[in-house]
C-alpha cells in the first residue's frame, strides 16, 4: 500500500573537500552556489497483512500523518543542508534523502503493525531512487 506525498525544498550537491572544477564536473548545476530548489514527490510503501476487520494493511491516514511529522514538516519550503536536523553534514543527493527518509519512517510505521516496504523520492521527472532498506 502507498501513500504519494509532495514537498518543495532547496539544496546545494558539493562535496566540501573537492575543488570548484570536481565539484562543477561532478554535479553540474546541482553544484550551484546559490542554491537551486526541486519539487519532490515521496511515494511511501508498507506491506503486511490484510486486516480482516478493516480490509486494510494498513490506515493510509494514520501513515499520512506519521509522514508529514517526521518528514515534510522538517523539509517542505526548507534548505535540505542548512534547515533539516536529520541531513546535517551529510550531501543532500537523492541517494541520500531518501535513505535519511528510510530511517525517519521505519520505527513509527513498524509501530503501526505494518512494515516500510520502500521508499521512492523523485526529484525531477527524470530522476528517482527507490529504496528497500
Ligand atoms: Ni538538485
Amino acid at each position: 500500500v502507498t501513500r504519494k506525498m509532495h514537498f518543495n525544498a532547496a539544496h546545494r550537491v558539493y562535496q566540501p573537500s573537492w575543488s570548484e572544477e570536481q565539484n562543477q564536473a561532478c554535479f553540474g548545476k546541482c553544484a550551484n552556489a546559490n542554491w537551486h530548489g526541486h519539487n519532490y514527490d515521496l511515494l511511501v510503501t508498507v506491506k503486511g497483512e490484510i486486516n480482516p476487520e478493516t480490509g486494510f494493511v494498513a490506515n493510509l491516514s494514520e501513515i499520512s500523518d506519521i509522514i508529514k511529522r517526521e518528514i515534510l514538516d522538517k523539509v517542505d519550503h526548507k534548505n535540505l543542508d542548512m534547515d533539516v536536523d536529520f541531513m546535517t553534514g551529510k550531501i543532500s543527493s537523492t541517494e541520500t534523502l531518501a535513505v535519511e527518509c528510510w530511517k525517519q519512517l521505519e520505527g513509527p510505521i513498524n509501530a503501526l503493525g505494518c512494515f516500510l516496504h520502500s521508499v521512492k523520492l523523485q526529484e525531477t521527472e527524470k530522476n528517482f531512487v527507490e529504496y528497500f532498506g
